[in-house]
């Protein structure tokens, strides 16, 4: 293990596509995708199902070859330098490689021998990651009896033995928890905050991408239909709103006259007042409510999801992207 040109690393970019097509038989996955991502950032690709993510990163890390377009990965071309990209890349994938007949332990010695590392060197390597990634006390049991969020960070942390300068995570945290989520958000930001390697993750929350990555692309029928900062796509998607509920009728009305209303419901009874829910915005409208004698049944805050992007890039709320036919 040689010491890491992070510096010369930084000015470089890890991955780059001009034009990336796949299509299977009449159905256009991909219809040329453009992208440019530097290295020591984290790079979101958000979509629905079927959207054409997992086919992405499958082409990046050289499992599947594209059908045109030019594209390098870690410095090296993709298909002509297929090994080279192999040695620098890491892959955790959607569905993962986890033996769950091992133990974590031994799961990650296997991948310890399968990038040849020296035998007293695979000991230390699997101890610091099971420690890293919380797993000590789990460590010589079967990884079948982990839980989701355990599994994922051995995954994770199986991924990291090779010391990848570019890690592909597909779907990292889809169908956990939310703790177990946040934790692998942290775990995460301190991959790239500790060791400068490049993450591009695919995820269907606009909320993950948003805590993770300087720079998202959102995929709709096989075009990138928006690229900026989570900034940049949140101000083009609109903030979130809130929803009051009110017990009668003539509060509702009353409210529906007096605030900045984005939207009523009379039936309903409810309110919708543009607004991030941020406690500052909270306060303030707790106080309208209170001076104008508003009684307010339920509050909700609503921040913007996939729904939301979709809604504001293509004028369709979010649907499997299944083959047209
Ligand atoms: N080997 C294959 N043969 C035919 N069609 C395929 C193949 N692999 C993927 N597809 C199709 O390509 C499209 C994109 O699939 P992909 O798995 O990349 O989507 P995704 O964005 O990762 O979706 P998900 O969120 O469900 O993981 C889908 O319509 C899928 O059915
Ligand atoms: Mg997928």
């Amino acid at each position: 293990m040689g010491a890491k040109p992070m510096t010369t690393d930084h000015a470089r970019p890890a991955v780059t596509a001009t034009a990336m097509r796949k299509a299977y038989g009449e159905h256009v996955v991909l219809d040329g995708i453009d992208l440019d991502i530097p290295a020591g950032s984290v790079f979101a690709l958000l979509g629905p199902n079927g959207a054409g993510k997992t086919t992405v990163v499958q082409i990046l890390s050289t499992l599947i070859r594209a059908d045109g377009g030019v594209l390098r990965v870690a410095g090296h071309d993709v298909v002509r330098e297929s090994d080279a990209v192999r040695a620098a890349i890491g892959v955790t994938g959607q569905f993962s490689a986890v033996d769950g007949f091992l133990t974590g332990e031994e799961n990650l010695l296997l991948m310890a021998d399968l990038h040849h590392l020296p035998r007293r060197e695979r000991k230390r390597c699997a101890a610091d990651l099971l420690e890293r990634f919380d797993l000590v006390d789990a460590a010589h049991k079967p990884a079948a009896t982990y839980s989701g969020g355990m599994r994922r960070r051995l995954d994770l942390a199986m991924t990291l033995v090779g010391r990848p300068r570019v890690i592909f995570l597909d779907e990292p945290t889809t169908g956990l928890d939310p703790r177990s989520r946040r934790t692998m958000w942290e775990v995460i930001r301190g991959l790239v905050a500790d060791e400068g390697v490049t993450i591009f993750l695919t995820t269907q929350y606009l909320e993950e991408a948003d805590r993770l990555a300087d720079r998202i692309a959102v995929l709709h029928r096989g075009k990138l239909v928006a690229q900026g900062t989570p900034e940049q796509l949140k101000r083009q998607v609109g903030g979130g709103h809130i929803t009051l509920r009110f017990t009668d009728p003539r509060g509702h009305d009353r409210a529906a006259r007096t605030l900045d209303v984005m939207a009523r419901d009379d039936d309903a009874l409810t309110v919708q007042i543009p607004g991030q829910g941020d406690v500052r915005s909270l306060r303030a409208l707790l106080d309208r409510l209170d001076h104008a004698s508003l009684d307010v049944d339920e509050l909700r805050v609503h921040t913007p999801d996939l729904d939301d992007v979709f809604f504001a890039l293509t004028g369709n709320p979010v649907a499997e992207q299944e083959p047209t036919r």
